[in-house]
């Protein structure tokens, strides 16, 4: 059976969060609303029409909330600040309610014997930066470095590891190609538009955090997923690359200096014309001293010529008749080891800290207990598969499971748990899963 003990004494446990999904008190203690506030007043955008307006009551509970992070063994809290309860208006006033707010919890952490992992941006813009082109503005990279400073003033001395943006692909595509995700925009001209001030935005942060906090650790995070064709048609291998040029490559590789991924394929190529310049390669690079990977399910893409652009479709895990969570994603953990793997092949990687990895499951509340057997089976799976990757010489030093208690899941809205804390919505009673014992106990052994 798999140990803690197996990773090393110096292996990093912990367990993450984000604002947008616990805090709460949406338009209280001087928040400035953000674009989910916004965009889960719109019909139809958010599943039974759920607000993240209360969430978990974080704002409020914290306190017991990273007591039970101690309890159930993990050394790190990883949770996002809300820009928009720092800044209401996305610049310019400072809310200092907000600040203090953030220093609790700190504060809190740092008492309990927990270290902090602070996200700058975990996709909860200030509406009314929106209300100004949001990332597909020039403009927010001013509004975006501003704000990076003052987190980076007000915390800098207590808090030593940060993230700059979790997953830049996940919010660029679901929330300006898809429209799926806040802000609700479509369209590959304001898609390509965000990544650019995206990767700005990331790079930028990266060099301030490094420039006014004495010894940062800086990372960021990127979405991750083993991308497979269907058959080993040229046709579903040609989708199956596009698809991971933008999954997998588009943000990493200009990190990396590498500049844009184009492959051959003529929307990149387009985009590589308009942002691919030296000037523009320059200014996407940073040297992070971590990077934050987080997985969750490997995804199978089949050619299809009615499909706008990317010409690939997904064949869903259940048509093919594969093991799958509540919200579809396949359960493999050899795609996790495989993506890692492609990741740790870039040379100048030092560092890989899993950030996030978790499943919903249907959780049941029973006399007490959620006996939650699937989600123990699926980290068993992936913590085996993350061993043999680092026993391989890949260099992992961490691992965050997402995520604490159920909360606020976009588009889900609060149907989808993911928690290894249950929460009732109604009461904001707390119940630790079986898999939250299961992950204290395998963090003492
Ligand atoms: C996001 C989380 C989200 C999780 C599960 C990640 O892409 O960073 O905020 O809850 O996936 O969907």
């Amino acid at each position: 059976m798999i140990k803690a003990s197996d990773f090393g004494k110096h292996f990093l446990w912990g367990v993450a969060t984000a604002a947008a999904q616990i805090e709460g008190t949406s338009d209280y203690y001087g928040k400035g609303p953000s674009i989910w506030d916004a965009f889960s007043h719109k019909v139809g955008k958010i599943k039974k029409g759920h607000k993240p307006n209360v969430a978990c009551d974080f704002y409020h509970r914290f306190r017991e909330d990273i007591a039970m992070v101690k309890l159930l063994g993990f050394r790190i809290f990883r949770f996002s600040i809300a820009w928009s309860r720092i800044l209401p208006f996305g610049e310019g006033t400072i809310n200092p309610e907000g600040i203090r707010f953030y220093h609790n919890v700190i504060d809190e952490c740092l008492e309990q014997g927990i270290t902090p992992y602070v996200t700058l941006y975990h996709w909860d813009l200030p509406q009314q930066l929106e209300e100004k082109g949001g990332w597909t503005s020039f403009s927010i990279n001013r509004a975006f470095n501003d704000f990076v400073h003052i987190c980076a003033k007000a915390y800098g001395d207590k808090v030593k590891h940060w993230m700059v943006i979790n997953e830049p692909f996940g919010f660029t595509s679901l929330g300006y190609m898809l429209g799926l995700h806040a802000p609700g925009k479509t369209g590959l001209g304001n898609f390509f538009s965000a990544a650019h001030h995206t990767a700005l935005a990331q790079a930028e942060g990266g060099k301030i955090l490094r420039a006014e906090i004495s010894n940062p650790t800086i990372g960021t995070t990127f979405s991750c997923s083993e991308i497979l064709p269907y058959t080993q048609s040229d046709n579903d291998i040609l989708v199956s690359k596009r698809v991971d040029c933008l999954m997998n490559r588009l943000f990493i590789e200009p990190t990396l200096g590498l500049g844009f991924p184009s492959e051959n394929w003529e929307v990149l190529e387009k985009f590589q014309i308009e942002y691919g310049t030296w000037r523009h390669t320059e200014r996407y690079k940073f040297d992070f001293d971590f990077i934050g990977l987080q997985n969750y399910f490997p995804l199978t893409v089949k050619y299809n010529a009615f499909i706008p652009v990317i010409q690939a479709w997904e064949v869903k895990a259940k048509s093919r008749k594969k093991p799958h969570t509540a919200m579809g994603w396949e359960i493999n953990a050899d795609g996790f080891y495989n993506i890692i793997k492609q990741f740790s092949s870039y040379p100048n990687i030092k560092n890989i800290i899993i950030t996030e990895n978790g499943a919903a499951y249907p959780d049941k509340l029973i006399d007490g207990h959620v006996h939650d057997v699937d989600r123990i089976e699926y980290f068993k799976l992936y913590l085996a598969a993350l061993l043999k990757a680092k026993n391989e010489g890949m260099p992992i030093t961490g691992y965050m499971a997402w995520t604490l208690m159920d909360n606020f899941e976009w588009a889900e809205g609060f149907t989808a748990r993911f928690g290894l804390v249950y929460n009732d919505f109604k009461t904001q009673e707390r119940t630790i899963k079986d898999s939250g014992y299961w992950w204290q106990a395998f963090l003492k052994s």
